[in-house]
Formats: C-alpha cells, structure tokens, sequence
C-alpha cells in the first residue's frame, strides 16, 4: 500500500523504514533539508542499531522515498502516519506545534485528492483529548468514506526499536473501530495486531504517558530504595534479586487497578518506617517519604464524594481493611466511618449501618463507634437493600442476587474497589 510518514525522527524513520520491510511503498516526509538529503544517499542521521541495514536494503529496492514535502498519492486508497515530535514547553505542557503543522498540511493534500480513501494514523505523543480537537478542526469536514482517523501509540525504545517495532511489547489503537474491516489489509500486517485491541482515543493517548511514568516510579523507587539499603548496610544487589523474583502467584496488573487507599497491619505500618528509616538517613527520599501522604489524600478524596451525595441512610458493605479477613487493624474504611460520624452538621440525622461477618459484627460491637445511637450493625440476614440512600461497597462481598437487586433499585453506590475486576471507580 502506499504509506507516506511525516517526520523522520527516530519514531518516524523507525516506522518508515519497517513499513517498508512489511511491503509497502514508503514516502518519507520530513522538513528538515539535512535530513532528506542525508536519507537519501543511504545515510542515516541517527543512530539506531541495524537501522542502516534497514535503509540499505530499503534504498536497493526504491520502496523508500525521503522528501521535504509530500507528493500527490498515486493510488486511491493510502495511508498517513504521522510521527513529528511533541517537545516540551518550558511549564511541562506539551507543544503541538509540529503536529498542528502537519495536520494542516494533511488537510491540504486531502483537499487535493477528493477521490482517494486515506487512513491516518497519529503516532506522536499528544495528551488525552488532542486527537479529537486536531480531527475536528483540520479533517472533521471530509467525507466518513473517505477519510479514517486512527489514534495508534509508538512504545519502542531507543537502542532496541526495531525489535519494539516488531515485537511491541504494547499495542492498542484508540478510535472508532467500525473502520477496522475497511482498513484489515494494512492492519493486520503490523506486528502485534489482533482484534480486539480497540481502546477510546483518550486510553491510546493516555497510556504512553501512564507508562512511562510508571517506569520512572519504579525506577526512583528502586534508586531511593538502593540508596536506603546501602545507608543500612544492606546489599542493594541482595535486595534486587529478591524483589525482581519470579513470583507465580502474582498476576500481571496486581496492584495496578486503582480503588480504595490501601491499608491493614502490614502495609501501612511498612510503609511508613522505611520512610522513618530513610529520615533517620542522611539523604532524602522525597518518592518514599509521600507514599502514606498519597494515600491519605485519597481516602480525603473518597471521603468528599461520599460527603457530596449528602445520603441520610448509608449501609457499609464490609468494614476490614481487605476481604476475606476479619482484621480490622489500619481499615480505612472504620476511618471513613469514624471521620463522617464526627461530622456532626453532614449525618445528623443519618443513620449509618455496617454490613459484615458475624465474627466482624461481635468484635465492633466492643469498639467506641458502637456508642453511636445511629450505627447499626447487622449480618447478611438481616440486610434490606431497599432501606439505604447511599451503598458503599467495601471489603465484603454482596452475594449475586443482592447485587442484581442493587441495579434495580437504582440506589447511590461508591464502590471502594476491593472487589478488583467489578471495580466502578467512581474519580
Ligand atoms: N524517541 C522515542 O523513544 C519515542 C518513543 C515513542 C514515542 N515517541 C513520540 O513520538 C514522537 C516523535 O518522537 P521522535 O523522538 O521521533 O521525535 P524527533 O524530534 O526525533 O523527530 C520528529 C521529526 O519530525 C520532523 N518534523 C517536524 N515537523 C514536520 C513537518 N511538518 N513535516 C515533516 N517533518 C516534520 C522534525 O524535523 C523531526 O525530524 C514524539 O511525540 C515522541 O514523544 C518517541
């Protein structure tokens, strides 16, 4: 198919040169001179390992042109990619100059060719939203047939990109997917495609930006970390072997889906004394040491939502710090409790109920919330869904039935996430 791909950085001239190798005729637009001409006698302007095998092969062949601006495409369906460079502003913001170039140029070349069907890809890294602002101001006013605008993230890493390319270690497309059968012959050559990997525009443009931040967590985490074992004496080779373990019961994504804060006798009180431990040093560990403040901002977070529904009846659905226990050390949850029934002026006259085991129920019934005149404290038998304004489902887990009466009743629900996968995150 004839590709042509604006911007022959090190994203740009990675995927140009590998759309080339999946078969397709490739021209290469980019607007610096230096580039084009360096391109085009077979001399790459960057270093990327076994690019330049890539390019000499792809110059033999004639499937790759490098250009300074784009030509009038010669078949009638084509494809864009769009791989300019989104720099950062001196205030963190992203600079869109490039690619509000690029559009414009798009826009025009489209305008030039009314019978042709193009499909455009943008590959550059745009925070969530851009794609649909930049499509409804250059390209909204096309024909649907004419013209499929695709959202697909570029995750390679330099120094291994074309492996990265060939073998993504993540691959999504955000935007409609009803143009996935129209398009299937260009998609289904790209490696990592199958179907289903669909994502909202704004996922596709988020998730470059939640990935690399996540990856720079961990590695702050792990130099903070190194940095605290060596203060103690502690071998920070040691510490990696073990924390970089094979562990078989862990599932991918443990830890990751978002939910309540986290609490319970182990987390927490670890937590804070690795961060004690690094205060106690002679360096600072910003990461470590915000870690419990994070958390706490949540719960504050948690606490306004339900503050904001003003519900006169509330039932808490399980009270322990996770499911399946019956401890109540560190339970954010009692705090949530605690902290609205010291609001006087919100639950007056609320009347709060705690659903949970029976084990659960006889051992609150001797902590000072059971004072409360409005707190009631009741096991699965006795629980009425249709007595409550507002459900906040915690750590313990409604049976089947319970939970298909909740959508019929209609009622408020906060679900505080501690059942992982059914989780509707309420931010
Ligand atoms: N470098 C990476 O490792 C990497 C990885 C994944 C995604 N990304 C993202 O991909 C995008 C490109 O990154 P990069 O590192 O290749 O950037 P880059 O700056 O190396 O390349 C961008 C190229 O686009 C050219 N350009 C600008 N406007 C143009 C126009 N109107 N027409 C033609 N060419 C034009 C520039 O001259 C430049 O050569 C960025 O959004 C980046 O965040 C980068």
């Amino acid at each position: 198919m004839e590709v042509k791909v604006f911007g022959l950085g090190y994203v740009g001239t990675v995927t140009a040169l590998s759309l080339c190798q999946l078969g397709h005729q490739v021209e290469g637009i980019e607007s610096v001179a230096e580039k084009v001409k360096s391109l085009r006698e077979g001399k790459l302007h960057l270093f990327e390992e076994g690019l330049d095998e890539q390019l000499n092969k792809v110059c033999e062949s004639g499937t790759f042109i490098p250009r300074q601006k784009p030509t009038s495409f010669k078949e009638k369906r084509n494809v864009i990619c769009i791989c300019v460079g989104t720099p950062m502003n001196a205030d963190g913001s992203v600079n869109l100059e490039q690619v509000r170039g690029v559009f414009s140029e798009i826009e025009e070349l489209l305008r030039g060719q009314p019978e042709d069907e193009t499909l455009v890809l943008l590959r550059s890294t745009i925070p969530p939203g851009t794609s649909r602002s930049l499509f409804k101001e250059f390209l909204s006013h096309f024909p649907k047939e004419r013209l499929d605008f695709v959202f697909y993230p570029e995750f390679l890493r330099e120094g291994q990109a074309i492996e990265d390319f060939n073998k993504p270690r993540l691959f999504c497309l955000g935007g409609e997917s009803d143009c996935e059968k129209k398009w299937i012959d260009f998609f289904q050559l790209l490696p990592g495609f199958s179907q289903n990997l669909w994502v909202s525009f704004e996922s596709a443009e988020l998730i470059k930006y939640a990935q690399n931040s996540y990856n720079a967590l961990r590695i702050t985490f792990a130099n903070e970390l190194g940095t605290i074992a060596s203060s103690y004496g502690v071998s920070h080779e040691e510490l990696y072997k073990l924390m970089s373990g094979h562990n078989e019961n862990e599932k991918p994504g443990t830890y990751l889906k978002p939910g309540f804060s986290y609490g319970g006798p182990c987390l927490s009180k670890e937590v804070e004394a690795l961060a004690w431990l690094g205060r106690k040093s002679t360096h600072e560990f910003p990461l470590i040491n915000e870690i419990a403040n994070s958390n706490e901002r949540h719960f504050e977070r948690f606490l306004t939502s339900i503050e904001k529904l003003e519900a006169k009846n509330i039932l808490f659905c399980g009270v322990t710090f996770k499911e399946n226990t019956d401890d109540l050390r560190h339970s954010f949850v009692l705090s949530l409790i605690e902290r609205l029934i010291n609001k006087p002026s919100y639950l007056v006259p609320a009347k709060l109920t705690i659903l949970d085991r029976p084990m659960v129920i006889s051992r609150l019934k001797s902590a000072p919330i059971a004072e409360k005149e409005f707190i009631r404290m009741i096991s699965l038998d006795e629980l009425t869904l249709g007595d409550y304004d507002l459900i906040i489902k915690g750590p313990f887990s409604l049976p089947n039935g319970n939970l298909e009466e909740l959508k019929r009743l209609k009622v408020n629900v906060i679900d505080l996430g501690f059942h992982k996968e059914t989780t509707d995150f309420p931010f």
